[in-house]
């Protein structure tokens, strides 16, 4: 491995644009390359083994290209592959994000909590586990069938309707709300606009900062002193998911 190095970074579409987003913030001089896998989107409702099998693929891609690092900046593939991930790469370092519950926990334990995410990772063992360990008995877990795929086609009346449909029953009896998907950053001001005034959680801060310590763990922080470059890789070849992609890391 070399300073030098992509760090590879990976979602089933653009949503993890928001990962990259909180990144850049701390590590503005790495090359990244982002990997959309819209050809397979939704991740949400597909079973471990097909997860495996998506993700395992795009590993492939960034080993090829002598990645350092690997963010898996989707919820729904660290809850269920990063372990898988791991055991198989023992040499790539891998960096998952999770729904922020704990940070609940941390600073907002006694309030009213709606945690949004797909069915796939609320029905994981890995979030199940985090919930029962930071559970404060004032949560409501919200598996948002379909959303994520109507973000990533952008279409605004639809993600309205959607967010009035299953939302508008939570209005003002929850105060903090967990953005379990990486699609979901991209729609806060929509999910405020129905809910009210909440506070939100979202993991990818932490998942930045975490990396940045791995990096610095190992030794590969690159100190080239400009702006890194950004490669964008889509599965199915979507030049509108690259306009967009780079429209939106820039917001
Ligand atoms: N963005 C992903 C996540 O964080 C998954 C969206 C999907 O493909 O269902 O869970």
């Amino acid at each position: 491995m070399n300073k030098n190095e992509a760090i590879g970074i990976f979602d089933s579409g653009i949503g993890g644009v928001t990962v990259l987003r909180e990144i850049l913030k701390v590590l503005p001089n790495e090359n990244y390359v982002y990997y959309s896998d819209s050809r397979n989107n939704p991740y949400g409702d597909k079973s471990n083994e097909q997860i495996n099998e998506l993700c395992e693929h795009i590993v492939k891609i960034f080993i090829k290209q002598k990645c350092k690092a690997i963010v898996i900046a989707c919820n729904t593939a660290s809850a269920k592959s990063a372990q898988y991930l791991r055991n198989r790469y023992r040499d790539m370092s891998f960096i998952a994000i999770e729904p922020a519950y704990k940070m609940v926990h941390d600073y907002a334990y006694n309030e009213p909590t709606l945690v949004m995410a797909t069915k796939g990772t609320i029905e994981s063992e890995k979030f199940n586990f985090l919930y029962q360990k930071y559970d404060n008995h004032k949560t409501i877990l919200l598996p948002c069938v379909g959303l994520a795929d109507i973000i990533e086609e952008g279409n605004e009346d639809k993600i309205k309707a959607y967010l009035k449909e299953h939302l508008e029953q939570h209005r003002g009896k929850v105060k903090n709300v967990v953005l379990g998907c990486t699609h979901y950053p991209l729609i806060q001001e929509e999910i405020q606009e129905v809910l009210g005034q909440v506070t939100f959680f979202n993991g990818a801060p932490y998942l930045a900062q975490h990396l940045k310590e791995v990096l610095e763990e190992k030794d590969l922080v690159n100190n080239q002193g400009k702006e890194g470059i950004i490669q964008f890789i889509d599965s199915s070849n979507d030049e509108q998911k690259k306009k967009r992609f780079f429209e939106l890391i820039k917001e």
